[in-house]
């Protein structure tokens, strides 16, 4: 049994998080819960108390546990909705009630799920308070997207109580702490054969700071090669793996820089941003970002080809049955990172492939995870519309021997954090220790 501090911001998504006590608790583990004054406009003290969340007052004076005794006792500390005001007070270290104060007090790995209206999350403010608590090693998880309270919809969404629920119980597992579900690495680490091809296997959440001071580049998207001014060779990928491996690194503790090829959804707070088009920009922003870099993950969809010569004048159909392209291949950027890079750097390759069976597409990843070279060679099965564009993801991550090291099913965010997973146990033993303890404090 696990000792967690559930905080209750005062955003209107409180009313969700009752269920996320209740899977909690299911689970097996002691929660307290610590709701702000504001949050009990939303969820009165009865519900808390009626549900058996242990310590529920809201003040510094009020009765009941005080701040260091729950900072002291607490594994986890998990804050849904976190709201804006409460990301600011805990950015600026403030200790003004009962939550703050228990926050600032803890060591414990700290998970944030904010919830806002899209203006305010976006505001420069929160932004820079949200860069400012990840990069203390805050798990700050990015809000959904979609219809908000009122007809307004976009970024501010809470996470779903349930996902919620699935990630603390895997922060748990990575912990290591008591009552969790396994040791951190669980994902199938050399598990071939594990339901079907091996992907049907639970994950683990990475423990916050497994990447701390770490820089890690991730591409994210699918190039564009121009045919004219108007038209372009294009592939199908929307970019939210490489956005979610970006998420998943920053939440642990990585420093992050997203290369985004068409990418229309937003960089997570806390990344650099730097967008390029096609497949010849890719290969310059990449390799230039790669010099400083601990990790490469090679996430775009690249073109393998590109349109010779392309017309400076839309191609007009002038009346023809048919037109000729000449393409020619791209640059190699994953040949050419493997080739320069620093020594001690891990470079992770994606391989896409279309079956026309699992077991084909496996097999063609381990031909290349072999050609390639990469540290780790992400695969994954595309066929019948798998995969791109889609929320979710399943893929075995192999090593540079073809071997299957994790295999993950699930959404784009587990998978991401497989990958993490993955990596961060590659990392030397020595540093890792390190940057562990650098960042379980605030
Ligand atoms: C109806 C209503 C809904 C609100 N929803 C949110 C919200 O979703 N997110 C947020 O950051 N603030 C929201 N606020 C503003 C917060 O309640 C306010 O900033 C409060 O001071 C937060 O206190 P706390 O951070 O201590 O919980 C809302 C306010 C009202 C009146």
């Amino acid at each position: 049994m696990a000792r967690i501090v559930l905080g209750v911001g005062g955003g209107i998504a409180a009313y969700k998080v009752p269920g996320v006590l209740r899977a909690l608790q299911s689970a097996g583990h002691q929660v307290s819960v610590i709701p702000t004054q504001a949050s009990l406009e939303f969820v009165g003290a009865a519900v808390w108390n009626a549900l058996g969340g242990e310590a529920v007052a809201s003040g510094v004076f009020d009765a009941g546990p005080g701040h260091i005794e729950l900072a002291r006792g607490a594994d986890l500390v998990v804050i849904a909705p976190a709201t804006a005001n409460l990301m600011a007070r805990l950015a600026a270290g403030m200790a003004d009630d009962l939550l703050s104060a228990t926050v600032l007090a803890c060591s414990a790995p700290l998970l944030l799920f904010p919830a806002m209206h899209t203006q305010m999350w976006r505001a420069p403010a929160t932004q820079a308070n949200v860069a400012t608590l990840r990069s203390r090693g805050v798990q700050v998880h990015e809000p959904g997207v979609g219809r908000l309270a009122g007809r307004d919809s976009g970024p501010g969404r809470m996470v779903e109580p349930d996902e919620i629920s699935r990630i603390v119980l895997g922060e748990l597992d990575a912990l290591g702490a008591p009552g969790g579900r396994g040791e951190a690495g669980s994902i199938g680490e050399g598990a071939e054969g594990v339901g079907g091809l091996g992907r049907g296997v639970a994950y683990s959440q990475t423990a916050a700071g497994a990447l701390g001071g770490r820089r890690v580049v991730v591409t994210a998207g699918g190039t564009r090669e121009p045919i004219d001014p108007v038209r372009y060779l294009a592939n199908r990928s929307s970019g939210r793996q490489g956005i979610a491996i970006a998420q998943a690194a920053l939440a642990a503790g990585a420093e992050v820089l997203v290369i985004a090829a068409n990418v229309e959804l937003e960089a997570p707070a806390g990344a650099e941003r730097v967008d390029v088009e096609t497949a010849a920009e890719l290969h310059k922003a990449t390799l230039q970002a790669a010099g400083g870099a601990d990790i490469v993950v090679m996430a775009a969809a690249v073109a393998d080809f590109t349109p010779a010569s392309p017309s400076e004048a839309k191609i007009p159909r002038g009346g023809r049955e048919d037109l000729t392209l000449r393409l020619v291949a791209t640059p190699d950027i994953l040949g050419d990172l493997l080739a320069r890079r620093a020594e001690g750097q891990l470079v992770v390759g994606f391989a896409a492939e279309t079956g026309p069976t699992e077991a084909d597409s496996l097999a063609r990843g381990k031909a290349k995870a072999r050609a390639k070279g990469a540290d780790l060679t992400v695969v994954n099965d595309v066929s019948a519309g798998r995969g791109f564009g889609q929320p979710d993801n399943a893929v075995w991550i192999l090593d540079r021997d073809g071997q299957q090291v994790a295999a993950c099913a699930g959404s784009k965010r587990q998978v991401a954090d497989a990958i993490v997973q993955a990596l961060s146990a590659r990392l030397p033993a020595r540093e890792r220790g390190e940057s562990e303890q650098q960042n379980l404090h605030l």
